[in-house]
């Protein structure tokens, strides 16, 4: 049962109303097979940076209390926040899941023993920041010379092996959100001419390098792949041209597509909603160096760079139906897809395979069973995204839900002094 999870929170701001059970919700909530993964449900949560690991990334007590309550509370499957691949391309906020090494493995063991005693089952995130890293990665595409790249597939393939070791259920590759992966796929941000650039199949191959050094380390795991559908730039990828890669993915090998969009520069391009304006300037690393005179300054600069991006809601619907009418493998409808109306409108009226859900999930870890039980139909996350911009200086939590406690408990009369 999921009852511990700070229940305050949920009292005050998740429980809006009795949801019902409607014809073909059974195949939202029944058990289903992901390529040889046995998922609970068809409702996955989606990959979440957690910032709970130690300095050398790997997982903290938190992060088992974390993934254990999101089992309990009913997601069919977890997908872990970004693991990185190596130091030099791992993401500038503390607190990241490392796959770099072997001395990592036991304590991944350790927790992944514990999620499948909750009988679920969880599957890593595998990621390299590119130009976002905060270590020696931190470079624009085309500077990669073709033996860092060959240094990168490399790692990728022995963090794969590592997971296979952990005993993680499956990979996922992220090629999404402008990181290193999805820059090489985007004709938007991959400019070269060279063996890794040019053409879709020469973008590709990093790609289709990294699954098959992927696929030597550890022949059995499952490779899925999370990308975007469209990115909404000149030459960035559309529903068309990521339905091309989706292609080249599944004869790669890989066993299900994630829909996913959005760039990291956007900031909300793929975590739609507010613009938490006032969290940024206060959250971001460089911006915090300055000092709080200078901090004003930023202010309007980082009002002109992003804006809020429409609609909110299943945003990633048209890709992802363009690509599954691409491939035969499952696919995967991401972003925006949080009540259960939904939900149905993914899984029931429109026949994808899964749905992935982030910040429902760090709202509510118990959702699912909510949702499952009848107990409501709605998530009480607001979109405020205020959790993203706080990954930048600490571990994640749902801000709105943490204020909310904050509030509560000051609201509290002092408790009589027992020993009076
Ligand atoms: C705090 C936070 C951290 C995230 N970290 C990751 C991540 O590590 N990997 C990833 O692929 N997506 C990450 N995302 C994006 C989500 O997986 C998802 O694509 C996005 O939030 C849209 O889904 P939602 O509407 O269900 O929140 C993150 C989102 C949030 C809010
Ligand atoms: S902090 Fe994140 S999870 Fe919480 S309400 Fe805002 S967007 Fe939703």
């Amino acid at each position: 049962m999921c009852f511990e999870y700070i229940p305050d929170v949920y009292k005050i701001v998740s429980v809006k109303g009795a949801g019902i059970m409607r014809d073909g919700d059974e195949r939202i909530f029944a058990p289903a097979d992901l390529a040889g993964i046995h998922l609970n449900n068809r409702i996955i949560r989606s990959g979440t940076f957690e910032g709970m690991c130690d300095e050398e990334g790997r997982p903290t007590k938190q992060l088992v209390k974390l993934y254990t309550d999101l089992a309990d509370g009913g997601v069919g499957a977890i997908i872990t926040g970004a693991i990185g691949v190596s130091k030099a391309g791992m993401s500038p906020f503390a607190g990241m899941g490392m796959l770099d090494q072997d001395s990592n493995i036991p304590l991944y063991r350790d927790l992944i023993l514990q999620v499948h005693a909750h009988n679920t089952p969880i599957i890593a995130q595998l990621s390299h920041y590119g130009r976002f890293s905060g270590g020696r990665d931190h470079q624009r595409l085309d500077k990669y010379t073709s033996s860092e790249i060959k240094l990168i597939i490399r790692e990728f393939a022995e963090a794969g092996r590592r997971a296979a070791q952990c005993g993680f259920d499956g990979i996922e590759l992220q090629c999404a959100h402008g990181y290193l992966l999805s820059e090489f796929l985007s004709q938007y941000a991959n400019y070269r001419d060279d063996q890794w650039g040019g053409t879709a199949f020469k973008r590709f191959r990093i790609v289709g390098e990294i699954m098959y050094g992927i696929q030597q380390e550890a022949p059995d795991i499952p490779i899925l792949i999370k990308m975007n559908g469209d990115e909404e730039r000149h030459a960035g990828m559309d529903p068309t041209s990521a339905a091309e890669y989706a292609i080249m993915m599944e004869d790669a090998g890989a066993c299900a597509i994630e829909v996913s969009r959005g760039l990291r520069e956007d900031f909300c391009s793929t975590i739609r909603g507010d613009v938490c304006y006032d969290r940024i300037i206060e959250e971001d690393p460089t911006l915090r160096k300055m000092p709080k005179q200078l901090r004003s300054f930023a202010e309007p600069v980082v009002h002109s760079l992003y804006h809020p991006w429409k609609p909110t809601r299943l945003y990633n619907l048209k890709a992802a139906m363009t690509i599954r009418n691409a491939v035969p493998i499952p696919v995967i409808l991401n972003g925006g897809v949080h009540d259960m109306d939904e939900i149905r409108k993914a899984l029931i009226t429109k026949r994808l395979d899964f749905v992935t859900i982030s910040r429902p999930l760090i709202h509510d870890p118990c959702l699912i069973q909510k949702y499952m039980e009848q107990q409501m139909d709605v998530s009480g996350c607001r979109e405020c995204n205020r959790c993203y911009s706080g990954i930048m200086s600490h571990p994640l939590q749902c801000e709105t839900a943490a204020e909310a406690v904050k509030e509560n408990n000051s609201e509290e009369p002092d408790q009589p002094d027992s020993n009076k």
